[in-house]
């Protein structure tokens, strides 16, 4: 029985020794200390030994369990660092190597010319008004001095969602709201998408984007809006930039003018890109007509204003000098990435 022990011992420890793998470590274990396994086996035979031999034996059994446990543990954990260093110079970090570049997005051209617009106003006192793009058609048109049947409704191709609302066609709006909530002087721009059910073209889109601005004080003349005006230009398109009025027609305000700046390409001397006039139109703009004024609730005897309204692609298109609006909603990274 001894002698048996004894073989069974060195067997298993001989079987650990030699393993290369943690799962082989587990096949002696069964092996050898599970419940069929071989020292098991050992001790069922434990009723043909002697009962003065048995402790001893018994003894000697859990020797070799013990033994051969520790030997299994020990190799157990040997195997595993092995294993580990292995992994770890298989997966050797080079440090060195150049990092991959996160593909980080770019402001829209449109984004840029807005902040730039803002930058000039509310450095000039404004505050930024946000308008609703769903509308009364009440808002976009009647209180905008455009009554039912005016021209302009059809100028400006309008989406209607059901008789009374519109997405709105314009800005403007945002007018009407700010002189009816009461709050005097105004002093204010608002950016924001508009809608004109027009074909995409290179000039045209049925969604786009104004920024309108609005003053409304005492004593507000034609001459705070030029001073204005010439001021927004200069910072946008430069220190040298000139400005020139040319009588407009808008049914909102009166008198009326688009404003053209002198060619930032050219400086005024005619090329390809003001097609050789020298200069590039910018914006609407006119006195608040005194009819909107009534139509507000703001008494024309004793306030006056000006109001304006800009294209934004119009100004992205201009200042960074992209040819057809259609690259401006495409969102082709490789087109944005330069802005
Ligand atoms: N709302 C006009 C348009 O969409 C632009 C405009 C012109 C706005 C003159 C104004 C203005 O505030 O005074 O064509």
């Amino acid at each position: 029985m001894r002698e048996q022990l004894e073989k069974i011992k060195e067997e298993a420890l001989k079987q650990i020794e030699a393993s290369e793998a943690l799962e082989k470590l587990n096949d002696i274990r069964v092996a050898y200390l599970g419940k069929k396994g071989e020292l098991t086996s050992v001790l069922k035979s434990m009723k043909d030994v002697s009962p003065e031999e048995r402790p001893k034996v018994g003894q000697m059994v859990n020797e070799a369990r013990e033994l051969i446990e520790a030997k299994l543990e020990e190799t157990k954990t040997l195997l595993a660092r092995k294993a580990r260093e292995q992994q770890m110079k298989q997966e050797v970090i080079d440090v060195t190597l150049p990092a991959k570049k996160a593909n980080i997005g770019h402001s829209h051209p449109n984004n840029v010319a807005l902040k730039e617009v803002e930058r000039v106003f509310v450095g000039m006192g404004y505050e930024v008004v946000e308008g609703p793009e769903i509308e009364y058609d009440e808002y976009n048109f009647t209180k905008l001095n455009i009554p039912a049947n005016h021209p302009a409704k059809d100028e400006q191709d309008t989406f209607y969602v059901n008789k009374d609302i519109v997405l709105r066609t314009q800005t403007s709006p945002v007018q009407a709201h700010m002189m009816e909530s009461g709050k005097l002087p105004i002093r204010m721009i608002s950016p924001g998408r508009v809608f004109r059910s027009d074909e995409v073209d290179a000039t045209h889109s049925p969604s786009f984007h104004q920024v309108e601005g609005l003053v409304v004080d005492k004593n507000i003349t034609f001459a705070d809006l030029k001073g204005t005006l010439a001021e927004f230009a200069k910072e946008m398109f430069g220190e040298e930039t000139k400005v020139k009025f040319r009588p407009h027609h808008f049914p909102f305000t009166e008198p009326s003018a688009e404003m053209d700046v002198s060619c930032f390409k050219c400086g005024g001397k005619g090329c390809r890109f003001c097609k050789g006039s020298g200069w590039i139109e910018i914006l609407g703009c006119g006195m608040v007509h005194p009819h909107v004024f009534e139509m507000c609730g703001i008494d024309p005897e004793q306030y006056t204003g000006f109001a304006f309204g800009v294209g934004l692609e119009r100004i992205a298109l201009l200042k960074y000098e992209i040819d057809d609006m259609r690259l401006l909603y495409e969102n082709d990274i490789r087109f944005l990435k330069q802005f």
